[in-house]
């Protein structure tokens, strides 16, 4: 049978992610892999997760085994509003911050409305607004975040209704948005009256003194940012547990579209993670996460610095999972896969973070999987692949 004419347009819009293509790379032994997007499961708070997930079970299932409100349970709701000093009206609780994603694009876009997103920008957060028939205009990126001149002039063309950044540590660039590049942001959005959608999962775990990582969300006057979050980075991402703080008026509507798309979260996930923070270990367990995370990011920076200086620019990655490099403009990273692979090392190519078909030249490393070893050596085959 044929189904083509059964489905819907929007199903036609879909776009597979360009770079779970190369997941297969990513569990391979004999692959030094700098391609992986995942925390690295050492992080994982696995035996406090083990013994609260015993408790409730035995203790809450009335909770933790039963349908909750589609919000969220209301103590995590509190939490959350608690940490941002928003009200618990703001706050839904959301099964990762990928269904964040899928809530704001289905609630706010019609087919054909521009959604405004940075060069490069995370791939799940396109997805969600191809899924809805929306057209992306890329905006310049450059060490400090977003271009303001850039935002204006795309802003002034495509009269877009939504902005979607990652301020903190960038999803794959690395970057820190500077606080001087966020007021200007909101300046823009005001003047062109756009929403700007702030997805926030890396901003915690951060490498260096000194990092300002004051979410975009709290400058917000006139309610025009929706934050996301999420415990995938801090916590486990098994645990889909991400959150939403918006606005009354828009959290209400997104609360009815997450009726229909799955009509509460994970109970037994909410109340895990609703646990964990109640008993105070979320603080200790990001310090860990951030311990662990430190040397090696200073080990691929420095691999990096040995092998290309002179060669290649890298962003410095001062949180987050990543760092993003550029070569040559003549380089082709995604035509030198293979061969990377077949010399034992991998890496994803940075082209797909690009909605404007550039970043021929550049890759995105994450330092989150390997030993610093093996990072070494990976790096020093990288440099013998681009030579
Ligand atoms: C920028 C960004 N947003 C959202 C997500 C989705 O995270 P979650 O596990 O909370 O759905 C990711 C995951 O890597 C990400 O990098």
């Amino acid at each position: 049978m044929n189904y083509e004419h059964l489905f819907s347009r929007d199903a036609g819009a879909f776009r597979p992610s360009a770079i779970r293509a190369f997941a297969k790379y990513m569990n391979d032994p004999n692959v030094i892999s700098f391609a992986g997007g995942s925390p690295n499961p050492e992080t994982f708070p696995a035996e406090e997760i083990g013994a609260i997930a015993e408790r409730v079970v035995r203790e809450r299932r009335q909770v933790a085994l039963q349908y909750g409100p589609t919000r969220g349970l209301p103590r995590l709701c509190s939490f959350i509003a608690q940490k941002f000093g928003s009200s618990p009206e703001e706050v839904i609780v959301t099964t990762g911050s990928q269904q964040a994603l899928d809530l704001v694009a289905h609630t706010l876009l019609d087919p054909g409305d521009t959604v405004l997103v940075e060069l490069p920008t995370y791939i799940g957060g396109t997805s969600s607004f191809h899924a809805r028939s929306a057209q992306l205009a890329g905006v310049e990126q450059d060490d400090d975040g977003i271009v303001p001149e850039s935002l204006a002039a795309v802003a002034a063309r495509t009269r877009p209704k939504l902005l979607y950044v990652i301020p903190n540590f960038q999803n794959p660039s690395g970057r820190l948005m500077t606080q001087e590049r966020r007021a200007r942001v909101l300046e823009i959005a005001r003047a062109f009256d756009f929403i700007v959608i702030e997805d926030d999962p890396y901003g915690e775990l951060v490498y260096v003194e000194n990092a300002d990582t004051t979410p975009v969300k709290s400058r917000d006057e006139d309610g025009r940012v929706i934050y996301l979050g999420s415990f995938s980075k801090v916590l486990a991402p098994g645990l889909r547990c991400g959150f939403i703080v918006a606005p009354p008026a828009i959290a209400s509507r997104l609360e009815i579209a997450k009726q229909a798309a799955d009509l509460c979260s994970g109970m037994l996930d909410q109340s895990i993670v609703d646990e964990f923070c109640a008993s105070g270990a979320l603080r200790p367990q990001i310090d860990k996460v951030r311990a662990f995370y430190r040397g090696k990011r200073a080990t691929l920076l420095s691999s990096l610095a040995e092998h290309f200086t002179g060669r290649a620019t890298w962003t410095d990655a001062a949180g987050g999972l990543f760092t993003f490099v550029t070569l040559a403009p003549e380089v082709d990273t995604a035509a030198n896969v293979e061969r990377a692979v077949a010399n034992g090392v991998a890496y994803i190519p940075g082209a797909p973070f690009f909605v404007d078909g550039s970043g021929k030249n550049t890759m995105r490393l994450t330092f989150a999987k390997e030993t610093d070893e093996r990072m070494r050596v990976g790096v020093a085959k990288l440099a013998s692949v681009f030579a």
